[in-house]
Order: C-alpha cells, then sequence, then structure tokens
C-alpha cells in the first residue's frame, strides 16, 4: 500500500513512521509513505499557502492553488483509491473504516492547518473526510499518523502473528480481553488460573467471556451496533 500525505508541517510526521511496527512494514516494503510538503507549491516566492478567510474572522485559511497543484502533480503519477481530508466535523474514525481502507493499494491523506482548507478543495477534490474525535487538533497530521498506524497494521504480513490483528478490540464489535505475562504471582496479585490450564478450550471461553463482560461494563454502545 502507498499513503502520500500533503501538509504544511512534514516534520511533524518525522517520527511516527520511523519506529515500531509502521518502520518495519517500509522496511519489508509492504508500506510506502511519503510526505509532500504544500510549501512545494507555494503560490510565490515567500512560501505563501495561506490567506485570510473571505468574510472576515480569526484564523488562516489553506488556499486552494497550492492544494490543487499538489494533488493534480501527484494524480499524474498514481491513481488514489481515496483522497481523504481529516477535519473534526468528518465521519469518525473506526475499525470498520480502517479495515476498508486497508484494502487500498494508493491513498492521499490531505492534512489541514489553521483554520482548514478552502472549501472548493472540499467540493470537488475530496472523495472521503475523517475525524479521529471529538475535539480539535491543531492541524491534521496527528489524525493522519493515527489513520496510517491503524491501517499499516492491518497489512497482510505486517504483523509477526498474522493473525493478531484479527482479535485486536473492536474487531468483533467486542473490546479484547485482559492479557497477562509472568510471573504468575506479581506483589501477591495472581494470573487467573485458567490462563496457566493448558487447555485451549477453556482459555478461549475464558478470553470470550471476558471480551463480553468488558464491552458490556465499557463500551455498551458497541453491543447495540450492527
Ligand atoms: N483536524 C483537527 N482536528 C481534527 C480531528 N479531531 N480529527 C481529524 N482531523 C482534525
Amino acid at each position: 500500500m502507498k499513503i502520500d500525505i500533503i501538509t504544511v508541517v512534514p516534520g511533524l510526521l518525522d517520527s511516527p513512521f520511523n519506529h515500531s511496527i509502521l518502520k518495519r512494514a517500509r522496511e519489508k516494503g509492504l508500506l510506502e509513505v511519503n510526505c509532500i510538503n504544500l510549501r512545494d507549491y507555494a503560490i510565490n516566492k515567500q512560501g505563501q499557502v495561506d490567506d485570510y478567510p473571505f468574510g472576515g474572522g480569526a484564523g488562516m485559511v489553506l488556499m486552494a492553488e497550492p492544494l490543487v497543484n499538489a494533488i493534480e502533480d501527484l494524480q499524474q503519477h498514481t491513481s488514489y483509491n481515496e483522497v481523504i481530508y481529516f477535519t473534526p466535523d468528518g465521519p469518525a474514525f473506526n475499525q470498520k473504516t480502517a479495515n476498508r481502507l486497508s484494502l487500498h493499494q494508493n491513498l492521499l491523506l490531505i492534512c489541514g492547518h489553521y483554520k482548514g482548507i478552502d472549501q472548493r478543495i472540499r467540493d470537488h477534490f475530496i472523495t472521503m473526510e475523517l475525524s479521529i474525535g471529538d475535539y480539535v487538533l491543531s492541524g491534521g497530521e496527528l489524525a493522519a499518523a493515527v489513520v496510517v498506524d491503524a491501517l499499516g497494521r492491518l497489512l497482510p504480513g505486517v504483523l509477526s502473528d498474522e493473525t493478531s490483528a484479527l482479535f485486536d478490540s473492536f474487531q468483533d464489535n467486542l473490546l479484547a480481553p485482559p492479557v497477562y505475562s509472568r510471573p504468575e504471582v506479581f506483589r501477591g496479585w495472581a494470573v487467573p488460573e485458567v490462563l496457566l490450564s493448558g487447555n485451549h478450550k477453556r482459555i478461549e471461553e475464558w478470553r470470550q467471556e471476558q471480551s463480553v463482560q468488558r464491552t458490556k461494563e465499557r463500551r455498551p454502545d458497541l453491543l447495540e451496533g450492527e
């Protein structure tokens, strides 16, 4: 999968793709991530990419022209399955969307900054909008990092145990069960006996029960979902 990201602050994305699972995914050639600096498409030598909003009001707006120039330049080389804009007024990103997006070949992500991007870009170039939660970030970069992380770990071959993403929280509208590691007793707190039993059927049943119980307690809304 190839993910191109247009941003005015590429430095914000230096770290997230260079560690741990995403780093390995890139090294294995399973995931390619490219950050494109919107300032390379600035409208003048001063590097201008934003301007005041018509009608007044606080904050700056990313202008249509540099964005279109960047998008159309990238589209010359790549046919994108989706052109995604991150915005708090978009539909909420969730595991179902992550699963669906992880099947695509090429994605273009657009990060807003300041007050957002010119609405005409949203109307004519963006094919999908996403919010990562009901709070306002200073830009879409951290949202892009969240989405790339969620997608990257779903790509076949990325996780060492290929099935492990299948048991993540949310994959079947259930939260994941508790996990324990050594020692068997820590400060007097013992690991549930069933996990030490070696009985795989009982362990599976216990995990399923724990998942359902956790979901009922913490996220009953998930059980009402589709
Ligand atoms: N940009 C600013 N806030 C955001 C959010 N909550 N989700 C996605 N993009 C954003």
